[in-house]
């Protein structure tokens, strides 16, 4: 097997996907303060997917969030940064490892005032969301109440307004959003923020890599 497919421990490079956007952004900052930077991915008129640090043994790429624990569950990347939403929503085979502080939202319930009374009965509501999988666990397996749940791709506040659902399961940040389409938190199902993933198998190989970077990472936010 040739070297390029065999990689030796000095010559392998770690791969790390990072969740394209604000978190990437707020990613990066950190790992420049660990020591870990890539001055191509800065580089915004660049049309190139892969950037790499060859001092380092450092490769980075951006991808959409949902896609991230797919890399990591199949070892494209050895880590991973996305938002808890994602990790939960996709189920994948990853080791979460580290809790990155940043990017942080709650998971809630929402819906006009009217719909308290629905959720407090247990009543067959419409429930639109992003997050299926989140809903479908939060109401079946925690609640134990039966809903019908709808995916909607984006401005799941709609959802009420036009009476597509009762209520929807979203991310709220400032409330802003709800607070101007006379929406409101009903029930708050878990907090999130960004989190650092790695792939099972390359946790087993580049155990003392990985950790030490998680140690600088927590120590940096402590
Ligand atoms: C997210 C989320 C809410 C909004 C919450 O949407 O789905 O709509 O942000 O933020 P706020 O509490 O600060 O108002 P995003 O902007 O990611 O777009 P989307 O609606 O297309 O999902």
């Amino acid at each position: 097997m040739s070297e390029e497919r065999c990689p030796t421990r000095e010559n392998r490079y770690l791969t790390f996907a990072l969740t394209k956007g604000r978190l990437a952004s707020q990613t990066l900052a950190l790992l420049s303060r660990t020591g870990i930077s890539c001055e191509e991915i800065e580089d915004k008129n660049s049309r190139k997917l892969v950037f790499v640090n060859e001092e380092l043994k450092c490769r980075f790429f951006l991808a959409k969030g949902p896609d991230v624990p797919t890399y990591v569950e199949y070892g494209a990347a050895d880590i991973g940064v996305v938002g808890k939403d994602t990790i939960l929503e996709e189920n994948r085979n990853v080791y979460e490892v580290l809790d990155l502080g940043f990017g942080k939202c709650r998971m809630c319930v929402c819906g006009p005032k009217s719909a308290g009374e629905k959720l407090l009965h247990h009543e067959r509501i419409r429930v639109a969301s992003k997050y299926p999988n989140i809903a479908r666990d939060y109401f079946y397996n925690k609640k134990h109440q039966t809903v019908d749940i709808i995916k909607l791709n984006g401005s799941v506040e709609l959802g009420p307004l036009v009476e597509l659902s009762d209520v929807i399961v979203d991310i709220v940040e400032t409330g802003s959003t709800l607070k101007e389409n006379g929406l409101e938190v009903l029930e708050e199902i878990c907090p999130l923020s960004a989190r650092m993933i790695v792939n099972p198998v390359s946790m087993r190989m580049e155990t003392e890599r990985i950790k030490s970077l998680i140690q600088s990472m927590r120590e940096l936010n402590k």
